[in-house]
């Protein structure tokens, strides 16, 4: 690999750490890194793994633009999405499968089930993290190094600086220093939140305690590519809808109605409306009532019931080939902790005219074989509230950390009510092609070893709520993916 990192500094480019253990997993690294380098652009002085993969294998289509503003002009066009017949398979889903009664032995069930999935991944992978011995062995055993998996149970620093992390499996426990003058280390370290499971090479200290020479998650295979399909077929992402509120955007939602029926926008607007098959709302689909307290100062509609009757009405409006994928969040009236079932009968027997697809909270479907993950987003406040390095305005790079964990809410006793069902639904059991939250009212799209990541804004404008914590939404923004080049792109249906 030094001769890799020598091509690089050669040439006057850094070479970020994921990069180059992408290039060393190629059979032959040398020329490999030789061929990327012949196409770098002459300025880039730091190159990335994101990079690599799109100077390996440029589209021969030319990409989208990342945000469309929604022009005026408008014709009816034959939309080409009506040429497909409707194709979506739901892979997981705790929707009929609860199983917590609300005893003791449902939490040691749930983490039960966590330590076991998230082991089976790391037992999986072929990067040396298949040799973990069990907890107590490590405590008996006179080895000077192992590595162990284990479930964290404390995470804490000292006055001087370091880091203590409890780790336990299902037979022990040990604590475990990581050193501050490891920098790499320290800095993975800074991302490790209660209750994940993670794989730590340790060496034995005095005292019982062991000092960690290496971290690892989970994550994903760096090789990992997503899937596409032969055909143009868009879906949309259109989160955080809050109708029943006086802040929920009539006009720029009316503007997003007009634009799918073909009534607004350019030719090449128009085309990409035209292509919309599918239109995934992970979740607050409402604004529901007593959500949060006085919030009937802030409703415009104050019946639950009544608001689901307005939306199922505005859904109407939509072209009749577009299926919709309804997922709940914390402002629908099913149960709050997570994994939260679909909407439930009475509620979904409101929507008629066009064809309805309700899930749970999270779930796992595909579209065309195509494999998406809805998580309404919830826990996105514990993960930056748990890690020093993440803000909840940039929900993408959070979503990236709850990837490298292969878990969405790990944290018990934070911001997300957990139900402890017996199997754990919120294990990232597989990786999706499309991963995509709400909840933060965000506009985000990003990209994480083969994975698109999309926030999926919110038609809300800013509530007091928000305005208290200094917290500006970006609504009225709508991501799409075409499936055919896995890129994602926005419309934005906000006033010039
Ligand atoms: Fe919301």
């Amino acid at each position: 690999m030094r001769e890799v990192v020598q091509l690089f500094s050669e040439r006057g480019t850094f070479i970020e750490p994921e990069a180059l253990e992408y290039i060393s997993s190629k059979d032959d690294p040398l020329s490999f890194a030789r061929e990327i380098i012949s196409k770098i652009p002459s300025s880039s002085l730091v190159l990335t793994l994101e990079e690599i993969k799109k100077l390996e294998s440029p589209h021969e289509e030319k990409e989208e633009k990342t945000v469309m503003r929604i022009s005026p002009v408008g014709s009816g066009e034959k939309p080409l999405a009506r040429e497909y017949d409707e194709d979506v398979k739901i892979i997981k889903d705790v929707t009929g499968n609860i199983s917590c009664r609300g005893d003791v032995e449902d939490f040691a069930k749930l983490f039960r089930s966590r330590f076991e999935k998230i082991r089976k991944i790391f037992k999986s992978q072929r990067r040396g993290l298949n040799d973990s011995i069990p907890l107590k062995n490590l405590k008996k055993a006179k080895v000077k190094e192992a590595r162990i998996i284990g479930m964290v149970r404390d995470v804490r620093r000292t006055q001087k600086g370091y880091i203590i992390v409890e780790i336990e499996d299902e037979e022990d426990s040990i604590s475990v220093l990581i050193p501050k003058d490891d920098h790499h280390l320290y800095q993975q370290a800074q991302e490790i939140v209660y209750d994940e499971v993670l794989s730590i090479k340790v060496t034995r200290g005095r005292n019982d305690l062991f000092i960690a020479t290496s971290i690892a998650y989970p994550d994903i295979n760096i090789n990992h590519t997503k899937r596409r399909l032969d055909e143009h077929i868009c879906v949309a992402f259109l989160s955080d809808i809050h109708v029943g509120s006086k802040k929920f955007l009539k006009d720029e939602w009316n503007r997003m109605i007009k634009w799918l029926n073909g009534e607004i926008g350019n030719s090449r607007q128009r085309e990409v409306a035209g292509r919309i098959k599918y239109i995934v709302i992970p979740g607050d689909i409402v604004d529901g009532v007593g959500v949060y307290p006085n919030q009937d100062k802030e409703l415009d509609i104050t019946d639950v019931y009544k608001q689901y009757q307005v939306l199922a009405k505005e859904l109407e409006r939509l072209p009749d080939h577009i299926t919709i994928i309804i997922q709940p969040g914390n402002h629908d009236a099913v149960r709050p902790a997570e994994p939260q079932p679909a909407l439930e009968k009475e509620i979904q027997d409101l929507f008629s005219g066009k064809n309805f697809v309700f899930v749970g909270n999270p779930c796992y479907f595909s579209i065309h074989g195509i494999e998406i993950l809805s998580y309404h987003g919830q826990s996105l406040l514990d993960f930056s509230t748990n890690i020093p390095t993440l803000k909840y305005n940039q929900p993408v790079e959070i979503m990236k950390v709850a990837l490298r964990k292969r878990h969405l809410a790990p944290i018990y006793g934070g911001h997300t009510p957990i139900a402890p069902e017996h199997e754990d639904f919120m294990v990232i059991e597989r990786i999706p092609d499309i991963f995509v939250t709400g909840h933060v009212h965000l506009s985000s799209i990003g990209e994480y070893r083969g994975v698109t990541l999309i926030n999926a804004s919110s038609w809300q404008a800013q509530t007091s709520y928000q305005e208290m914590l200094n917290f500006v939404p970006d609504p009225a923004k709508l991501p799409i993916v075409d499936l055919k080049m896995g890129k994602a792109t926005t419309m934005d249906f906000n006033v010039v």
